[in-house]
């Protein structure tokens, strides 16, 4: 497919190459208050300090079937006093960490920034979690405090998990929880606790393809970048009716799902309820969607809807989408063209780098296929692996130069894994193969590791083995990512299991529901296979490698370290 003319030129960024020349990340500085205070909050800068100019400007708008509900910033910097002065009287403390864990609502957003304005970390876990999902992430950096609601509470391990003090509920609250109603008791008027750029902001719970899940720390600078980018990018201004499709427990639901639109002074609306195309394309008649930031996943599964379901919608207002998460398909650029009369475009990041790194800009020319250029003040390069730069059109790995203001500040409590990115310092190593065009463009190739993307999720497949090894039939179990057309891959476990098999089909179905139970839907395996041993290194590693080339008809490779099983 050919290059796309630029959609935009008018836009935001104007001209890519010259916003490249003059980018100075000082300059962004002055967008702040902290500029001239020397008082860094991100909620006063993302909520109160818009209160003086456009207070009655809509900043939250909250959707679900039936009902409608907003918030002006005014009313949300109110609401989040009120949480911030409960935490307060709870004994919630600066740097203390507190959970997030419910579904999309009001109270959520407003739970976020009361934790912000103490000075607290918030963790927004997605509502899908369970169990011993909630306890890895739990148990690593022993919050004091969560925010919940009554239809997930009972998944908080409340008693495994000592630091734990206070339960905050929506909803019904028994003994030893306290009610989020009390916020109304609470006094409306709170001055954030000052904090440095470098001081943290939150922390996102991520896989690696080993060990458990990663708690990745961002600073409060975060938001420089938050900031340009959500000018830059998602191209806003004040009148857009902006919708970011992802959770708050992911990182592109607080990256721009609040900090983004909200800095820029533009209102964000939340979705409630699970996808359905109807449901999606009525949101946007509704609240008439003009800015639209989703996922290749989504957009193929709207793809394989019926050609009239779009067509039953109005879906005018649209003027400009964007999609994250995974490989956008040309496919589906083509497809978009046709029914919303305009181009996706392209960004890509991952949680660690806290921004969107690499992009197509409304003002630069799409090449299908590719996902974009680095953004102004950002280099990024493609390097082997001994830390050399590789030139046009060679695979490697994707890197970046520290330096970006949103760059992870730690991995929580696990410095060495911190280091395993920057082992070609000053670059940061994202885990991914890429390779640069001859026009500049990046093009995504692969991961490098065994992390698994479904749907845009990250999973570790480490996560799913231990919770497969769980059951008691199973003795032993790889997991792979296995490609598929609409999630962009599925989990597809391998196990040894105990004793004999008499009904497969009720065995596949009890050990999905295992995991489902305990970690989380989207961590379960969509196919399991009934294997005898698995392949293993030498030392005894399981070669999930090899059960991928298998699964997928690719040549076996160099196995000279592989033993048992190959
Ligand atoms: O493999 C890349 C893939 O998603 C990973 C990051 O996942 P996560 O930290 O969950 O963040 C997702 C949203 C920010 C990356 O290492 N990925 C992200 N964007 C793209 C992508 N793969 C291909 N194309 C993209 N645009």
């Amino acid at each position: 497919m050919d290059k796309l003319p630029a959609h935009n030129p008018d836009s935001n960024m104007g001209d890519y190459n010259a916003a490249c020349r003059d980018f100075r990340w000082e300059e962004v500085l002055k967008n702040f208050e902290f500029s001239s205070t020397g008082r860094v909050n991100a909620a006063h800068e993302a909520v109160d300090r818009h209160v003086k100019t456009m207070g009655d400007r809509i900043a939250l708008r909250f959707l679900d079937d039936e009902e409608e509900e907003t918030y002006t910033f005014q009313e949300l910097s109110l609401a989040s006093n009120r949480f911030a002065n409960l935490l307060l009287e709870l004994g919630v403390n600066k740097k203390d960490r507190v959970f997030i864990f419910m579904p999309r609502s009001l109270e959520l957003y407003i739970a976020f920034f009361g934790i912000l304005k103490v000075g607290a970390i918030p963790v927004p876990l997605f509502e899908a979690f369970m169990r011993e999902g909630l306890l890895d992430r739990m148990g690593d950096c022993d919050p004091v405090a969560v925010v919940t609601h009554e239809s997930l509470k009972e998944r908080i391990p409340r008693d495994e998990v000592e630091t734990l003090e206070s339960v905050i509920v929506v909803g019904g609250t028994e003994e030893n929880e306290i009610g989020f109603d009390e916020i109304k008791t609470k006094d409306s008027s709170f001055e954030p606790v000052w904090l440095d750029l470098d001081d943290p902001l939150l922390i996102h719970y991520t896989s690696g393809s080993t060990g458990k899940p990663k708690g990745v720390l961002h600073a409060q600078r975060a938001i420089i970048g938050h900031y340009q980018t959500g000018k830059w990018i998602l191209d806003l201004n004040k009148d857009d009716n902006y919708w970011c499709t992802a959770d708050p427990g992911w990182v592109t639901g607080t990256s721009y799902g609040i900090f983004a639109p909200l800095l820029n002074g533009v209102g964000t609306i939340i979705r409630q309820g699970r996808f359905t195309a109807e449901r999606w394309y009525e949101t946007i008649e509704r609240a008439k969607v003009t800015v639209w930031y989703t996922a290749p996943t989504a957009l193929r599964l709207l793809m394989g809807e019926k050609e009239d379901t779009a067509s039953k919608f109005d879906l005018s207002s649209l003027r400009y989408i964007l999609s994250v998460g995974e490989p956008l398909n040309p496919e589906v650029i083509r497809w978009a063209l046709k029914v919303y009369k305009q181009p996706i475009h392209d960004t890509w990041w991952m949680t660690e780098t806290g921004m969107i790194m690499i992009s197509n800009y409304p003002s630069m020319p799409i090449k299908p296929g590719s996902m974009g250029k680095p953004f102004p003040g950002v280099e990024a390069a493609i390097i082997d692996d001994n830390g050399k730069e590789l030139g046009v059109n060679e695979v490697g790995n994707l890197a970046l130069k520290k330096g970006w203001p949103s760059m992870m500040k730690e991995i929580w409590k696990r410095e060495e894994k911190f280091k395993e990115y920057f082992i070609f310092d000053p670059w940061f190593i994202s885990g991914d193969s890429a390779y640069i065009d001859e026009d500049g463009y990046f093009h995504f190739h692969g991961r490098v590791d065994d992390v698994i993307n479904t749907a845009g999720e990250r999973v570790g497949p480490f996560e799913v083995e231990s919770r497969l090894v769980e059951h008691p039939r199973i003795v032993e179990a790889a997991v792979i990512g296995k490609p598929d057309p609409v999630r962009g891959e599925i989990i597809k476990a391998f196990v040894v299991v105990r004793g004999v098999i008499e009904d497969r089909e009720a065995l596949c179905r009890e050990l999905i529901e295992f995991v489902k139970g305990g970690l989380a839907a989207h961590s379960a395996p969509r196919e399991i296979e009934f294997i005898d041993t698995l392949p293993k290194t030498r030392s005894g590693k399981i070669m999930q490698r090899v059960l991928k080339a298998r699964e997928l008809g690719y040549d076996l490779g160099d196995l000279s370290g592989a033993g048992e099983g190959v």
